[in-house]
C-alpha cells in the first residue's frame, strides 16, 4: 500500500491587483463559506513552489462583497425598509481576502531570503508543525518549553543555546504577566539534565515573589533523577566583606565621591590590608581615617559621614555572606530576596556588588556560566543620569562585554522607557508583552530591530500571558501563549475579592 503524504489544510488561493503577488507580500481569497474563519490574523500559512516553500504570515483579513460596495444603493433599499440580504443572494457574494508578508523561503531545512513572487492563482495551505519548527528553528527536543505558538498547535520550544546565549529582556506593562513568564522560564532551567546543559542562575527578587520556589522539589517538576538546586537568601543575610572593595569600589556606592577623596581613601585602604590580615569593618575604617592627620579635615570629615552612612545600612561586614563561589553552580537557581529592604539605595548596593563580583569571577572562570535575572531592571540601569543608580555602569558592563564568557543578562521590566538605551540594544532576545504605554511602545520599537509596525500594533492587543518574541531566538518574530506553570505560589491571593476574603476571616 502507498501511504500518500497529507497535503496540509488549503486555505485559499493567490490573487493579483497592481502591486502583489511581489517578493514580500500576497494576498489570497480564503476558501470556505462567508462565516468560516479558515485564515486567521498572525498565522503562519505557504505557497510551494519549484523552488521551495514560501512562508507568510498573515497580517491582515478584509472582507468583501459587492452588494455593498455602493452607498447608495445600499441606503436606498434601507429607506424602503428591505434589507438587501431579503431581495439578494448577498451571503454567497461574500469572501476575504487575506494578506500575508513573506517571512523566507523554506528550501531542504533552511531558510532563505525570498527572491521571486508567488504566481497568482496558486494554492495556499497551512503549514505543518514539524516544517514550522524547523523554520522558527525551534528544538522540540531538548528546548525549553515556553508556551505555544498563537494559532497553530505548535509548542513553543527554543534551544538555551538560542534564547540564552545572548542577554534577554522581558518587557510588558505590570500585569502582563513577566514574572509568571520568569517563573516558567526557570521551571524550564531548573529541569534540565546534566546533559542537557545546564546553567547556574541568579535572582534578585525584589519583591519577594519567587520565595515559594524554595520549597520546589523535583516531583513537582516532573522529575524522576536530577536533583533540584534552589537556595534563597535574604537581603538582611547579605554581606558585603569589605577588605574585598577597593577604594574605587567603595566610591561606586556613594554618588558624589571626589578624586581627592578617593585618593585619600585608596591611601587608607592600603595600610588597612596591610595590617588587618584577617579582614576588617567599615567602622574600622571609619576609626583609622579619625587618627589619620595626614588627610585635611574636610575631607577627613566628609569621609567619615560617607562611611558611616554605609555603615548604617548593615550590608558591610568583615566577611562574605554568601560566598559568591557558592552561589552560582551549574543547574542551581540562588535567589537574593530584597523584598525586606525598603531603601532603594540597600538594594542598588546589593545589586552594584552581585553584578561586579559576578562577572568579575566568571572572567577568571571561577564560576560556570550564570544568567543574572533582574527584575525593575529601570531601578538598577535607568536611562535617565538625574536618577540614583549605583549598578548601572556594572550591569552596563555585562550587557557590553558578558556575553563573550556567558555572564547573561536577563532584564525585566514594566517601564522600558526608563531603561537604559545601552543595556536594552544588547538585548539580542526579547520577550514583550502587553504594552499599552505610546512611550513604551515607541521605546521598544526602536531598540529591535526586529519589530514593524504591524506587529507593535500587535502588542497593545495582546492578553495577560501572551508575548511577542522577537530576535536572535527566532528567525521572524513570534506570538507565543506562554504555558502554565507547574508550581503555584501559595498563599497569594489571585486578586483584590480574594485578599479581601482572606482578610476578613
Ligand atoms: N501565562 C500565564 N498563564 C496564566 N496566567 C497568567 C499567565 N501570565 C500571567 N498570568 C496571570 O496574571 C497575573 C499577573 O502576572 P505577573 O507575572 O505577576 O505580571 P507582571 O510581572 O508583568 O506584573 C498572574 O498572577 C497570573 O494570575
Ligand atoms: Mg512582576
Amino acid at each position: 500500500m502507498v501511504t500518500e503524504h497529507i497535503q496540509p489544510t488549503r486555505l485559499g488561493t493567490v490573487v493579483c491587483d497592481e502591486t502583489t503577488p511581489n517578493v514580500m507580500e500576497f494576498s489570497f481569497v480564503v476558501e470556505g463559506g462567508p462565516s468560516e474563519n479558515v485564515a486567521r490574523r498572525g498565522q503562519f500559512v505557504g505557497v510551494s513552489t519549484e523552488s521551495g516553500l514560501v512562508i507568510a504570515r498573515v497580517q491582515d483579513l478584509i472582507r468583501v462583497n459587492r452588494y455593498y460596495q455602493h452607498a447608495e444603493a445600499v441606503r436606498e433599499y434601507q429607506s424602503r425598509g428591505e434589507p438587501l440580504r431579503s431581495i439578494f443572494p448577498t451571503d454567497r457574494w461574500q469572501y476575504t481576502v487575506a494578506y500575508a508578508r513573506v517571512m523566507g523561503l523554506w528550501v531542504d531545512g533552511r531558510t532563505l531570503r525570498p527572491y521571486f513572487a508567488v504566481s497568482p492563482g496558486a494554492v495556499v495551505r497551512a503549514v505543518d508543525e514539524d516544517t514550522l519548527a524547523g523554520f522558527l528553528r525551534l528544538d522540540l527536543q531538548n528546548g525549553l518549553y515556553l508556551g505555544t505558538l498563537g494559532h497553530h498547535n505548535l509548542e513553543f520550544k527554543p534551544s538555551i543555546e538560542r534564547l540564552l546565549s545572548k542577554h534577554l529582556a522581558i518587557l510588558a506593562m505590570s500585569g502582563a504577566g513577566k514574572s509568571y513568564f520568569v517563573s516558567v522560564l526557570l521551571e524550564e532551567l531548573l529541569s534540565r539534565t546534566k546533559e542537557q546543559g545546564r546553567i547556574g542562575i541568579v535572582l534578585v527578587d525584589v519583591h519577594g515573589e519567587y520565595s515559594y520556589l524554595e520549597k520546589a522539589s523535583r516531583k513537582d517538576l516532573g522529575l524522576s533523577e536530577e536533583d533540584i538546586e534552589v537556595e534563597r537568601i535574604r537581603g538582611p543575610h547579605f554581606q558585603i566583606p569589605v577588605q574585598s572593595l577597593s577604594a574605587e569600589t567603595l566610591g561606586t556606592f556613594a554618588v558624589d565621591m571626589s578624586p581627592v577623596q578617593i585618593r585619600d581613601l585608596r591611601r587608607v585602604i592600603v595600610s588597612m590590608r596591610r595590617q588587618r590580615h584577617h579582614g576588617y569593618s567599615l567602622e574600622d575604617l571609619v576609626e583609622y581615617v579619625k587618627g589619620d592627620e595626614t588627610i585635611s579635615r574636610n575631607t577627613r570629615d566628609a569621609l567619615i559621614g560617607w562611611l558611616v552612612g554605609l555603615h548604617e545600612t548593615g550590608l558591610f561586614g568583615r566577611e562574605a555572606s554568601p560566598e559568591m563561589k557558592n552561589i552560582v553552580r551549574p543547574g542551581k537557581l540562588t535567589i537574593i530576596d530584597l523584598s525586606d529592604f525598603i531603601s532603594l539605595k540597600k538594594k542598588q548596593i546589593v545589586v552594584s556588588y552581585l553584578a561586579r563580583e559576578l562577572l568579575h569571577l566568571r572572567r577568571q572562570a571561577k564560576i560556570p556560566p550564570f544568567l543574572l535575572v533582574l527584575e525593575e531592571a529601570h531601578q538598577f540601569c535607568p536611562e535617565s543620569r538625574q536618577e540614583l543608580a549605583l549598578p548601572k555602569s556594572q550591569i552596563e558592563t555585562i550587557a557590553r562585554e558578558g556575553r563573550k564568557f556567558y555572564a547573561l543578562l536577563c532584564l525585566v521590566s514594566q517601564r522600558p522607557v526608563r531603561l537604559s538605551t545601552t543595556v536594552l540594544s544588547q538585548c539580542s532576545n526579547q520577550a514583550i508583552l502587553r504594552t499599552t504605554n505610546p512611550y513604551d511602545l515607541e521605546h521598544i520599537g526602536r531598540s529591535s530591530e526586529g519589530i514593524d509596525r504591524a506587529a507593535l500594533d500587535t502588542i497593545t492587543t495582546l492578553e495577560v500571558g501572551e508575548a511577542l518574541f522577537v530576535g536572535e531566538v527566532v528567525s521572524v518574530p513570534t506570538f507565543v501563549k506562554i504555558r502554565r506553570r507547574h508550581l503555584e505560589p501559595m498563599g497569594v491571593a489571585a486578586g483584590l475579592l480574594d485578599a479581601l476574603k482572606r482578610a476578613d476571616k
